[in-house]
């Protein structure tokens, strides 16, 4: 046996503080967290009875994937998005020399000067070996960065330290400009993550458009409020293959609204629009950003930003001046192409068809810069201003765009779980979900074993049941069933034990038998699941 040391420190004292969930973020406590996973449980069957499957895709992407897909001068990518560097172990040493090159205090002196000019050497030497690891980022801008400080730092060794100084400063310019790290974000939509993956893997080949969908939370630094949130959960569907058939743009509205109507949420509209394609909407900007220009006094700052970087996005502003400057700008739906227009009229057909409702929206240009020809939105009610649902569109240009194949067309939607549920609960229109079912009151040494035997019994056949650890009083026992919500008490004292019965009370109405072990199973099957289940 070892003596313990004697020690005179004292512990340290613990900072008492308690932890709070980031802002912007929350958590799905138990009941709600039932009621949410019902929610996916009944996207998952609608979608698969249209032939949809899952695909589970990384929270964490290369930030240039959403960059290139959603836009740089999208709300999202410009100033939503969680972006971090990731070091690779191997690159922290490098990293630590960049410090030093870029840190180095005295370059007056020929001898500091000397070591100075062999430490930014070794850097670049380093540099050129992890970029041809590669185990930094080996792309085009990178390459440039490094070529360039190669030839500055080329230039600095000739150089004596009196006329160092612009030199050192290129130099140190390149160091700073380096990427030592992926560059990487938190998705904050899994559309250009489904793109990536189906290029990844080769799906063109596979047979049949790919039908895909996914469950799963997105991260936008977004102010939060009632129904918006930074970590928020979306369930969507994506359909990619070479056709764009417009049956295609029918069928996928078809299943979101048949999953709205499963789930209860009735209260809902559908908005649709075709926003053409790169045939006739760029002539279609030209035109609006000449009318807006007109108009440029007239509008507040971000729609005057807009007019020069993103015209279609002034046609979302929501402030109220300018909606009657907004109401006279030129429409898309005049300017859209022989093709686009019938392929519009060709969808609205096939809604027709299929007996789905919808109002159009020629204001309807979504947030993401993806979207060709159809787009739409659901909104429901009692959600105020954060009232969209669900979006999605057409976005034709996509996969080649993210350097898969040409010809691959793609729609799809998001719908945003928080919303669709906050809508749920505003209605009241909730579903019963199943709850506890048996709570085992038992009492006296002698009940325990029976107690844990049908506990295990119960919950083989997948009934919820909750047995206490420790003995209770009867009345205590009995309130806890009670307060828990369980459906029955199954009541085991000495006599049950000595008799191998069991007493089930249904506790809405206290009816209570006294039955064996076969007669309590079927009682429980029956009651709880119906006759035939
Ligand atoms: P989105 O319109 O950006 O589209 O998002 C879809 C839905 O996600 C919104 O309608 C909303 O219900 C929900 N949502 C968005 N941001 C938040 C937030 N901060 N808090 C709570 N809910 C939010 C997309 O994400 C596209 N990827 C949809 C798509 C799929 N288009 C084609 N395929």
């Amino acid at each position: 046996m070892t003596d313990k040391p004697e020690t005179t420190e004292k512990a340290p004292k613990i900072e008492r503080r308690q932890f709070r969930a980031i802002k912007g973020t929350r958590d799905i406590l138990p009941p709600d967290s039932a009621l949410w996973n019902w929610f996916e449980q009944s996207a998952r069957e609608v979608f698969e009875s249209y032939n949809f499957r899952d695909i589970r895709l990384p929270i964490f992407e290369e930030t240039s994937l959403f960059a290139r897909a959603v836009g740089t001068d999208t709300d999202i990518v410009g100033k939503e998005m969680y972006t971090f560097t990731t070091l690779e172990p191997e690159t922290e040493k490098l990293n630590d020399l960049r410090s030093i090159v870029l840190g180095w205090p005295d370059l007056w002196d020929r001898q500091q000067f000397e070591a100075y000019k062999r430490t930014v050497e070794l850097f670049v030497q380093a540099v050129e070996q992890a970029m041809n690891a590669p185990r930094i980022p080996a792309d085009r801008d990178n390459r440039t960065v490094a070529q360039n400080l190669k030839n500055h730092a080329h230039e600095l060794m000739g150089v004596s330290p009196q006329h160092a100084t612009d030199f050192v400063e290129r130099v140190r310019a390149d160091a700073r400009a380096l990427e030592l790290g992926q560059i990487t974000t938190l998705r904050p939509e899994a559309t250009a993550s489904v793109c990536r993956a189906y290029i990844e893997h080769g799906m063109q080949t596979l047979p049949g458009n790919q039908k895909l969908y996914y469950v799963g939370p997105m991260f936008r630094r977004e102010r939060p409020q009632k129904g918006r949130y930074r970590q928020f959960y979306q369930v969507g569907a994506e359909v990619l293959g070479p056709s764009d058939a417009p049956a295609i743009d029918a069928e996928v509205l078809e299943m979101l609204l048949t999953f709205f109507n499963c789930v209860g949420l009735t209260n809902i509209k559908l908005y649709i629009n075709s926003i053409g394609c790169k045939e006739c909407r760029p002539k279609y900007v030209e035109r609006l950003r000449a009318e807006l220009r007109k108009v440029k006094d007239h509008l507040k700052e971000d729609s005057q930003r807009r007019i020069e970087t993103n015209p279609l996005r002034v046609l979302d502003s929501k402030l109220p001046e300018e909606q009657p400057i907004i109401e006279k700008l030129p429409r898309i739906s005049d300017h859209l192409c022989d093709a686009c227009r019938e392929h519009f009229a060709k969808l609205k057909d096939e809604l027709a068809l299929r007996g789905i409702g919808y109002q159009e929206n020629w204001r309807l240009v979504r947030g993401l810069d993806y979207y060709t020809r159809t787009t739409f939105e659901v909104s429901a009610a009692g959600l105020g201003s954060q009232n969209a649902v669900c979006g999605g569109g057409r976005y034709d240009g996509l996969v080649e765009l993210l350097g898969g194949p040409a010809g691959i067309k793609g729609i799809g939607f998001a719908i945003g779980t928080d919303r669709a549920i906050l809508s749920l609960q505003e209605s009241g229109n909730l579903p019963k979900l199943p709850g506890l079912a048996v709570f085992i009151a038992w009492m006296g040494a002698k009940a325990y074993a029976p107690a844990v035997a049908i506990a295990k019994k119960l919950r083989a056949r997948r009934f919820s049941v909750e047995l206490p650890p420790e003995e209770m009083k009867f009345k205590k026992s009995l309130g806890l069933a009670d307060k828990l919500g369980a459906k029955y008490a199954l009541i085991i004292g000495e006599d049950e034990a000595a008799s191998g019965t069991f007493t089930l009370k249904r506790l809405s109405d206290a009816h209570q038998d006294k039955l064996d072990e076969s007669a309590l199973l079927d009682r429980l099957q029956s009651e709880l699941r119906g006759p035939n289940a």
